[in-house]
């Protein structure tokens, strides 16, 4: 049986616009089904004793996700099963902040983080990948401002951490999965004209499911179109 659903995978620096490209991609999808995934919600929750040095944990290392709940919840929203998807919050390092959310299968499944690429097994459960390209001062200006006013971090810590992990994890891990990218944003939310195109070519993609299922038969020529 051939599924409607397409999924999208938008990876990209810290503080790249991942997620404002997301929400303008759901903007502009008003009139379909979209959920946003985020890889952030996968952090493994932290021990005791990782929490007293929480200054010494790499929340940019790939280790640093359950990326096997991310794949199982993958998988369940693919066979059309809402699932459950933990609440991360950023300022007690915790994943477990109730409720959960609940996110109900849709026709397009937007997965949003900057380790996505890493792994050969989520990056083949997407028919787009897109990279965020933004120029590494705007991220580290962005993550300041971020860091300090949300996440009520001072200054130092916020320049320790990107200069002990941030910066060494972005050339080492979120770099080099750039090549996998089928779509380079340049800009990030900046980039309308790359929106508008992502978004066109969803609605194209999402319409030729339809045809599918007048014409049941187109089933082999489409089939390929699915995660
Ligand atoms: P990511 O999901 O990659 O971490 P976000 O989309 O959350 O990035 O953006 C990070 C921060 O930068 C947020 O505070 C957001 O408001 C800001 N931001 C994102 N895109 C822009 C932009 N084009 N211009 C100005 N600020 C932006
Ligand atoms: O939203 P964004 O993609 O920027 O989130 C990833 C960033 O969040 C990583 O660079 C990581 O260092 C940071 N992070 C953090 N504290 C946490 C979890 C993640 O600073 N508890």
């Amino acid at each position: 049986m051939w599924k409607n659903l397409t999924h999208k995978g938008v990876a990209g620096g810290a503080a790249s616009g991942k997620t404002t490209v997301c929400d303008l991609i759901i903007q502009q999808l008003h009139d379909q089904r979209v959920v946003l995934v985020n890889q952030d919600s996968f952090y493994h929750n932290l021990t005791e004793e990782e929490l007293k040095q929480v200054h010494d944990y790499n929340f940019d290392h790939p280790d640093a996700f359950d990326t096997e709940q991310l794949l199982c919840v993958m998988e369940k929203l693919r066979h059309g099963q809402a699932v459950d998807i933990p609440n991360y919050d950023l300022k007690s390092y915790k994943n477990n902040v109730f409720p959960a959310r609940r996110v109900n299968p849709s026709d397009v499944i937007l997965l949003e983080g900057i380790l996505i690429f890493h792994d050969q097994r989520v990056r083949d459960l997407m028919n787009m990948k897109i990279f965020v390209d933004t120029d590494a001062d705007v991220r580290l200006a962005r993550r300041i401002r971020r860091d300090t006013v949300e996440k009520s971090r001072d200054i130092g810590t916020v320049l320790d951490q990107y200069s002990k992990f941030v910066k060494p994890a972005f050339d080492d891990f979120i770099l080099p999965t750039k090549k996998y990218a089928d779509i380079i944003i340049p800009r990030g939310g900046d980039n309308h004209v790359a929106i508008d195109l992502i978004v066109q070519h969803i609605r194209t993609k999402l319409g030729q499911h339809d045809l599918c299922k007048i014409y049941p038969n187109l089933y082999v020529i489409h089939s390929t179109f699915q995660i």
